[in-house]
């Protein structure tokens, strides 16, 4: 539109609006809004409900400077038909396009001149009308795609779409899993989410085979995302990967430790014990010694991968019997080399550490994946929150660190991020001195302490041990499908009565 019919609108629009908003306020009617160096995702409120009366939702988006901005408009649905009072408008310094709104036409595409853009939606009094979803990238991603688009929008057989950031909360299913593939009605970004293909706090580019479909569809909980089972469809999806999502916890120097060991009277180690703590394995699951609410960030389940790797996800059970409904509903990572520190695992967006969502139940394994990926020798899950108490198996996905090239992408994404492999060498280089060359004292000062710490501790631990072996009838707890055996040896997890009702029940009989 020209400069001139542009003052006009603006002043018929700006006029009519039943508010003013100040610079940066966003207004009471923005719903979902994710927004990413090179790309986002922004709804009305309630969106895909009804958006309220009399609301404003005002929000500038830009991608950097230099590159022009790409909006796709997903949906479009605003009830008036003179656009006085409810319209979407987008307005940068050169143009205006819009306002949208009742039957008009709405492009679905619009490539702008500039890197900036204020999005202006409003609403009067309406019944009906869902509102807006928008997303946007740069024109580096020509095929930026929206969050409502669906396999089964596309013919082709193998294709590569953008996704922006912020797709994983917009309301649609996804059906089926990474290694089995999608039904192919399913969200395409939100599955790529679901995948560990890429990361909500991210976006981008995915790529797509489309294959003959299944009979079934199993749905699991990946990533914050639950897919849902399916039924038969015509075609599937899968996404091709960069290869680094092998089985790490199989590999024979994998080893696996834990915050608290369970032993044997001759020192062996017993159910619910780490060493056994693998999502394949038929074994109990490894156990914390109690199930206190001050337990968070003390218990840790740690693997030690041998040597340095790059790792790309985690898949994580709780107890896995049923008699024993003990599982970790959230957690954080922590990862480290040698001799570094410990550090934990951040959000790409925030420098918060970041929280996984763990199990739901007893039985079926959670994956998580990390992008970009742990580059470590030594990893922990350490539980924030669990149902009863704190019952895990894990397994670890990645490869050797020379292979895969997910982090070349996630540098060409975000030049701003350091990724966990440069802050893990920064730190070496930084504070660690290095262990081909020990400097004496400051080594000795290191490694005594914690010895002595160590020491104290594990009297004092085995003491309570003992004690406590001797007060309780463990072999009650034990789930049914046991073998009777070395029924003596075998510590159990001591429940407390107020945080187990299953185990009070058991108790009595
Ligand atoms: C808006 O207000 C009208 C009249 O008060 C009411 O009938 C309508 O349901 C309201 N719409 C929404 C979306 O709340
Ligand atoms: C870490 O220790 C292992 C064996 O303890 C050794 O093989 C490896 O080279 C060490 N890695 C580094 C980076 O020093």
């Amino acid at each position: 539109m020209v400069a001139g019919s542009r003052g006009l609108l603006a002043l018929l629009f700006v006029v009519s609006a039943p508010r003013r908003l100040q610079a940066g306020e966003l207004g009471d009617g923005c719903g979902h809004i994710v927004t990413y160096q090179d790309s986002g995702t922004m709804t009305s409120k309630n969106y895909p409900g009804t958006y309220p009366n009399h609301t404003v939702c005002e929000k500038t988006i830009r991608v950097p400077k230099g590159k022009k901005l790409i909006l796709r408009l997903g949906d479009v649905d605003i009830e008036s038909q003179t656009c006085a009072s409810d319209y979407l408008l987008f307005t940068t310094n050169s143009d205006l396009y819009g306002p949208y709104c009742g039957s008009l036409p709405v492009p679905k595409e619009l490539l702008l001149n500039t890197n900036e853009v204020t999005v202006r939606f409003e609403s009067g009094s309406h019944i009906s009308g869902r509102g807006f979803l928008l997303t946007y990238a740069s024109s580096d991603h020509p095929d930026l795609i929206t969050c409502l688009e669906r396999a089964n929008h596309y013919l082709n057989t193998e294709y590569s779409k953008f996704c922006p950031a912020g797709c994983r909360d917009i309301a649609g299913d996804i059906s089926g899993n990474l290694v089995d593939g999608y039904r192919d009605t399913s969200l395409l970004c939100k599955a790529a989410i679901h995948a560990g293909i890429i990361a909500d706090e991210l976006g981008g580019q995915i790529s797509v085979l489309q294959r003959k479909g299944l009979s079934r569809y199993e749905g699991i909980l990946a990533n914050g995302v639950l897919s849902k089972d399916g039924s038969l469809s015509d075609k599937r999806f899968l996404f091709t990967s960069n290869g680094c999502s092998r089985s790490l916890s199989l590999e024979p120097e994998t080893q696996i430790r834990a915050s608290w060991q369970w032993v044997s009277e001759m020192g062996e180690e017993v159910h619910w014990s780490p060493g056994h703590a693998q999502v394949q394995g038929q074994d109990l699951s490894w156990a914390s010694r109690d199930s206190g609410k001050n337990r968070k960030q003390r218990e840790w389940l740690e693997t030690d991968l041998g040597e340095k790797k790059k790792i790309t996800g985690i898949m994580t059970t709780g107890s896995t019997q049923s008699n024993f409904n003990f599982y970790v509903k959230s957690f954080v990572m922590k990862f480290k080399n040698n001799n570094s520190k410990w550090r934990t695992y951040k959000g790409i967006a925030s420098n918060k550490e970041k929280v996984f969502q763990g199990n739901s139940n007893f039985r079926d394994p959670v994956r998580n994946n990390f992008i970009p990926p742990i580059v470590a020798r030594y990893v922990r899950v350490v539980p924030q929150t669990w149902h009863q108490r704190i019952a895990l198996k894990v397994e670890l996905f990645g490869c050797q660190i020379t292979q895969g090239n997910d982090s070349l992408v996630l540098h060409k994404a975000s030049p701003n991020t350091v990724s966990a492999t440069e802050r893990e060498d920064e730190m070496i280089t930084k504070s660690v001195p290095s262990p081909e060359v020990p400097t004496g004292i400051n080594i000795t000062a290191v490694t005594i302490l914690p010895v002595l710490l160590a020491l104290l501790l594990g009297i004092g631990i085995f003491a309570a041990f003992r004690k406590r072996r001797k007060e309780i009838h463990m072999d009650q707890l034990r789930p049914r499908k046991q073998t009777v055996g070395s029924r003596s040896n075998i510590p159990l997890p001591d429940i407390s009565p107020l945080s187990s009702p299953s185990a009070m029940i058991m108790k009595r009989k």
